[in-house]
């Protein structure tokens, strides 16, 4: 029996994210993303369709690598105006009973206590169904916007964000023991005192006494996406990944990439199969290939060539503005995202031109796999690819929205299902479940977090907790 592939839909609350030009379409209804009924509609497309989740990216910043300037990013409408992700979701939860919410937040701005108060806010408003997406930010401006003089080195952002997961971990895992809410109408005992703890962290970047505001919530740690793909990002998304969003143009590349993340969870005593890989990948689908290639030709036609490449430079920090075409571009770490960076540089070790990295950015559906066909020949090249990467699943990019979310809901989904490789109907239960099957509700113990939450369990057993 094959295994089922994983689909996420990957969307950010704002006018244009990774097709950039195209909300000008006619056919094109992202204008309407400052509106609740276009989430609304689009949660209940992607239930209808039954995907894993939807996926919501976020930064806290405007583009200004790209020739030192904010105009093409603000004419353009790229990932800026964009508003908070996390608003949308109790609107969208309302509306359905299964799907998930991934949701990308920084761990470079803000303190974590009333962060992790949100997400368990969250997780019990959904009933289970929350994800986070663990960003540390590659905007320098987003830096300004929270007091900062500049950006913390590359690096050094992970060490806080690692940090920032083990004081989330303790407030989600160990502060509020299994059996401390009573609810006890008799007695008047909503909780025991007892069974609640501060978490007294002192740290380096973080002092948290605790005990956490929220009682447990149906997962307590909500499903925990990563998607650095640097060295250190790997090594980050190894240690407290669950599923991890890979960045890749080349199955071979993407293979090297997973085998990488599973052999460095393994070293850290996590058992390689806990982790879910997945990657981006954009697929158009028509009645016919011939249909399919002549729509993407004429999608290609309305690119914001500058908005696609205003969104490559602040995500890699390479500015290509006014650079020589024939001049290599050689690849380099810089303090942005250096999965961005080394992704057109794949196979290069002289690194690509200027002039093929611009036009790589600004074509639709370069910077992630890509799928141009009938239902039969993408569900090939999605069966294929898996094959060939050992990846779990994607996140599917939409050029058009929703419309290439409801191409694929009515004509994709259909094929795969026939070849077994999607499901028919959801199981019941929490996000983590639909992952990880059924009894998975909760991180489990070869986690980090999970260890917190086991080693609480037993100092208490010790008698050794505090109160
Ligand atoms: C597919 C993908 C999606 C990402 N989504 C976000 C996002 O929504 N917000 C954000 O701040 N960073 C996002 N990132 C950036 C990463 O979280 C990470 O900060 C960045 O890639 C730098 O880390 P690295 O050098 O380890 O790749 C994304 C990266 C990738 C590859």
């Amino acid at each position: 029996m094959p295994e089922r592939i994983i689909f996420n839909a990957f969307e950010m609350n704002c006018l244009a994210h990774m097709a950039h030009g195209l909300w000008a379409h006619p056919a094109d209804n992202r204008r309407r993303y400052t509106e609740l009924s276009y989430w609304t509609d689009l949660a209940e497309l992607l239930e209808r369709g039954r995907f894993d989740a939807l996926f919501l990216a976020d930064v806290l910043g405007v583009y200004d690598t790209y020739g030192g300037s904010r105009d093409p990013a603000v004419a353009g409408g790229v990932q800026v105006p964009a508003n908070d992700p996390l608003l949308t979701v109790p609107a969208m939860a309302a509306r359905t009973e299964h799907l998930g919410f991934a949701v990308s937040v920084s761990t470079s701005y803000e303190p974590p206590f009333g962060h992790a108060r949100r997400l368990s806010t969250l997780d019990h408003l959904t009933r289970g169904r929350v994800g986070w997406n663990v960003v540390t930010s590659y905007l320098p401006g987003a830096a300004r916007n929270f007091g900062h003089s500049r950006m913390t080195p590359h690096d050094e952002r992970y060490d806080r964000a690692d940090e920032y997961l083990e004081v989330c971990y303790r407030l989600w895992e160990e502060s509020w023991e299994d059996g401390a809410v009573l609810a006890d109408r008799e007695r008047q005992r909503y909780a025991d005192p007892a069974k609640v703890h501060a978490v007294d962290h002192a740290g380096t970047w973080f002092d948290v006494a605790g005990p956490h505001l929220c009682e447990p919530s149906p997962q307590r740690t909500p499903v925990l996406y990563q998607a650095g793909n640097s060295p250190r990002g790997r090594e980050f998304a190894a240690r407290h990944a669950e599923c991890v969003f890979l960045s890749g143009v080349t199955p071979e590349g993407l293979r090297r990439d997973a085998e990488d993340i599973r052999a460095r969870a393994a070293a850290q005593g996590r058992d390689p199969r806990g982790i879910r890989l997945l990657t981006s990948l954009a697929v158009v689908v028509a009645g016919t290939g011939a249909e399919a290639r002549h729509r993407y030709a004429e999608l290609q036609g309305w690119v914001d060539r500058e908005g696609m490449l205003a969104q490559f430079c602040g995500t890699s920090g390479f500015d290509l503005h006014g650079r020589d075409r024939a001049a290599p571009l050689v690849p380099h770490r810089t303090d942005h995202g250096q999965g961005a960076a080394a992704l057109f540089a794949e196979g290069r070790p002289d690194g690509p031109t200027v002039g093929e990295t611009a036009d790589n950015a600004a074509a639709l559906g370069r910077t992630t796999l890509l799928a141009v066909g009938s239902p039969g020949e993408v569900a090939d090249r999605i069966e294929g690819w898996v094959e060939e990467t050992g990846l779990d699943g994607f996140n599917l990019v939409p050029f058009l929205a929703p419309g290439s979310f409801t191409d694929f809901v009515d004509l994709v989904v259909p094929e795969l299902q026939r070849r077994g490789r999607y499901r028919t109907e959801y199981e019941p239960g929490t996000f983590r479940e639909q992952l990880f099957g059924p009894g998975a509700a909760l991180l489990p113990a070869d986690h980090p977090g999970g260890r917190i939450r086991a080693g609480g369990a037993s100092a208490r057993t010790a008698g050794a907790a505090p109160g």
